[in-house]
């Protein structure tokens, strides 16, 4: 299924950068989509528009669609609340709040205006355990977040998006401040989620696409180049700027 659908999308910074020249890709339900590219290629400011983070950045043209579901959401009518909830996103710095272990993954939810102890207890142990987390957690919810190693930390993040039942997970860069076997663990939740919700990620580097994605997109200077299966990209490219990427040619 088509869960997002971009059209012609530009997006200008007020410095007068041209950060997305008309972007046009449909992101397939039920998938990982991998936004490839060097740095600067416009990655962040992409997966910043399916959420409308951009609106809080220094953003002064933006055209184009961006259909979710079938519905534009960059019309200023659009209830970004409610967006944020079904398009939700992890950064590649793990922040977690300085809160508990369980508050961190209630917090959303009660700022929702839920109040009923069971269903925030459900909630919290389906979203650890959907993140990978709660064997590790179960036993000390009520440790400050702050106790947690680097990748427990990511995972948490990703936790606390998980409990506001979004449907559009958003990842940039996730595992860029993690070891490798965090690293591992992050990899192994998302092709768990990937049965049920709609990924978009931008890996951190081209190794990380090439386990993960479904589909790839490359971006360069952006402008979207090249989007295909994950296999076609990888093993037979159709544009040769793609190929010098993937050959490590630049970025
Ligand atoms: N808040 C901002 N204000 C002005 N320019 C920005 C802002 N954020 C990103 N840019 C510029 O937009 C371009 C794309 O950046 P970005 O989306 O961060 O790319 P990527 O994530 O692929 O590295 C770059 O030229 C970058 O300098
Ligand atoms: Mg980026």
């Amino acid at each position: 299924m088509d869960k997002i659908v971009v059209e012609h999308l530009n997006l200008r910074y007020s410095d007068g950068t041209e950060s997305l020249r008309d972007l046009n890709l449909v992101i397939p339900a039920n998938a990982i989509t991998a936004l490839m590219g060097p740095a600067g290629g416009g990655k962040s400011t992409f997966l910043r528009a399916l959420n409308r983070l951009n609106d809080l950045a220094d953003v002064v043209a933006q055209s184009g669609r961006v259909l979710i579901d079938g519905k534009d959401i960059l019309e200023p009518e659009m209830d970004v609340i409610a967006l944020r909830r079904k398009v939700g996103m992890v950064f590649s710095r793990p922040l977690p709040l300085p809160l508990t272990i369980y508050q961190n993954v209630s917090y959303g939810l009660e700022v929702a205006g839920e109040r009923n102890r069971e269903v925030l207890d459900k909630a919290v142990k389906l979203a650890l355990d959907q993140a990978e987390l709660w064997d590790e957690v179960h036993d000390r919810l009520s440790d400050p977040a702050e106790a947690l190693s680097g990748g427990q930390k990511q995972r948490l993040c990703l936790a606390r998006a998980l409990a506001l039942k979004p449907e559009v997970i958003l990842l940039d860069e996730p595992t860029s401040a993690l070891d490798p076997v965090a690293t591992a663990k992050i990899e192994s939740s998302l092709s768990e989620l990937k049965k049920n919700y709609t990924i978009v990620i931008a890996p951190h580097n081209t190794q990380q696409t090439a386990r993960v994605a479904d589909w790839v997109a490359f971006f360069l200077q952006g402008e979207m180049i090249e989007f295909g299966p994950s296999k076609d990209i990888f093993t037979r490219p159709k544009d040769k700027r793609t190929e010098e990427y993937i050959l490590g040619r630049y970025g």
